[in-house]
């Protein structure tokens, strides 16, 4: 129990996805900790991700979930075959982001929705200048220009490295557009007061830390 995930995002994310349907696909599953929480709450889970490590401990986790090694952007399934996709806290660090957009709307049937969350844009651009909660946001590099960054971690004696792309929020609507996903749902949660540890934390109830998206396939 490392991160946002169990003090505010996971819930916060649930907030937009609809209830379970025919099939959920798990686009990014990682260990499949969303995976599992959506099974809990009556999904039937498809899972995919490209990493060997991370669908071999997503396997051992829970066996009963079918996960599928590959990658987001040539996903194993049949066309429509899904009523929801989710890509939580995957699409950022995908090469192909346009690609896993396009496969996520093919797997689905018309009227299904893809749900993700990734890294909010503005996170990715710019960085506060201070610990104060009233410190600055600065962009002093170009917001409007995919980067490659990376994000080192080191929690309870746990390092894991996170390599993500920025993208200006306008890729990933043009990638939604090109697909044919319409948006109906765009939330931006300010961290929630119980979620908070340090007082710099304060600062993300300014700047909003993830963003969150429901699209309708037409
Ligand atoms: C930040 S993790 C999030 C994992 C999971 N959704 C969660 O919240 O615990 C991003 C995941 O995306 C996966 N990933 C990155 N590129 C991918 C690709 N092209 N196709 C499928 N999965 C990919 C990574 O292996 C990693 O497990």
């Amino acid at each position: 129990m490392h991160d946002s995930y169990w003090r505010f995002h996971r819930d916060q994310f649930l907030e937009i996805v609809p209830p379970p349907g025919r099939l959920t696909l798990d686009i990014g599953c990682g260990e499949g900790r969303l995976s599992r929480d959506l099974k809990a709450l009556g999904h039937t889970i498809v899972a995919v991700d490209s990493s060997p490590t991370m669908v071999a401990n997503a396997r051992q986790a829970d066996a009963a979930i079918e996960v599928h090694l590959a990658d987001a952007a040539k996903l194993p399934l049949a066309d429509a075959v899904a009523d929801l996709a989710i890509a939580f806290m995957s699409l950022q660090d995908m090469d192909d982001m346009p690609g896993a957009v396009r496969e996520a709307a093919r797997v689905l049937e018309p009227g299904g929705r893809l749900c993700l969350a990734i890294v909010h844009p503005l996170n990715s651009a710019g960085s506060f200048a201070g610990e104060g909660a009233d410190s600055p946001f600065v962009i002093s590099g170009a917001y409007l220009e995919p980067f490659h960054y990376t994000d080192e971690l080191e929690r309870d004696g746990l390092a894991v490295t996170f390599a993500s792309r920025h993208h200006p929020l306008e890729d990933y609507f043009e990638a939604l557009a090109a697909a044919g996903l319409l948006v109906e749902r765009l939330r931006e949660h300010p961290m929630p007061d119980a979620a908070i540890r340090r007082p710099r934390q304060h600062r993300w109830q300014r700047v909003p830390m993830f963003l969150h998206i429901r699209a309708l396939r037409d």
